[in-house]
């Protein structure tokens, strides 16, 4: 194994577990720095750039969510975090990637699906009165805006400056 701390759903060829094993990890730095659409739309080849920079991240509040398969090969990471959002209700924001292996393929509502089941029972949620969850996507990240619309996200006002748009999820969300 590669020191991941449970593993909740075993479902054909795909495994998700709470924690990234030190394989995932460097596989995670290694896709940030790699792939044209991690790269395009997404922070991670900062966030990720290398394993200071990762163990920084893991330092504040978080739930992490890695899909991978039976070789602990990483498939997908998802990620909540502790953060205010700049209107009250919203402490929480979701972060999802799939890396090529696995894109395309219909996993990623269900993988969102799993994540936030097992979310909502976490401390970090259940301790917190507010429990919006919010998200900021580009305007032209088409795949990232229909899963999270048919998940239950709501767009919320114009894209800023960056041409990213929020997306918000309100605190009595029931997406399963
Ligand atoms: C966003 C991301 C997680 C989606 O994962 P995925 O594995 O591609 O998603 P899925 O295959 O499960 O589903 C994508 C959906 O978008 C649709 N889609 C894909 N490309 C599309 C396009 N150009 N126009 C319209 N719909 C599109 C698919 O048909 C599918 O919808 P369906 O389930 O109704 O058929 C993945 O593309 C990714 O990691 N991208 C890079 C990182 C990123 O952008 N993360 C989000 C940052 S906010």
């Amino acid at each position: 194994m590669d020191g991941q701390k449970r593993s909740f759903l075993k479902l054909k060829n795909f495994l998700i577990k709470s924690d990234l094993g030190k394989k995932q990890v460097l596989q995670l730095i290694e896709y940030s720095k790699t792939d044209p659409l991690i790269k395009k739309f997404t922070g991670d080849s900062k966030r990720f750039k290398n394993l200071d920079a990762y163990k920084n991240w893991r330092k504040n509040k978080k739930v992490i969510y890695a899909l991978s398969d039976k070789k602990n090969n990483l498939l997908g990471l998802i990620w909540f975090s502790k953060k205010e959002s700049s209107f009250g209700g919203y402490p929480f924001t979701f972060a999802i990637r799939t890396y090529a292996a696995a894109r395309g393929k219909g996993l990623s509502k269900e993988f969102m699906r799993i994540s936030f089941e097992d979310f909502v029972k976490s401390n970090l949620y259940q301790k917190d009165e507010a429990r919006g969850v919010w998200l900021e996507v580009s305007a032209d990240n088409t795949p990232a805006i229909k899963i999270y619309q048919d998940f239950g996200f709501k767009k919320r006002g114009k894209p800023n400056k960056n041409n990213k748009i929020m997306m918000l999820m309100t605190p009595n969300f029931r997406p399963f």
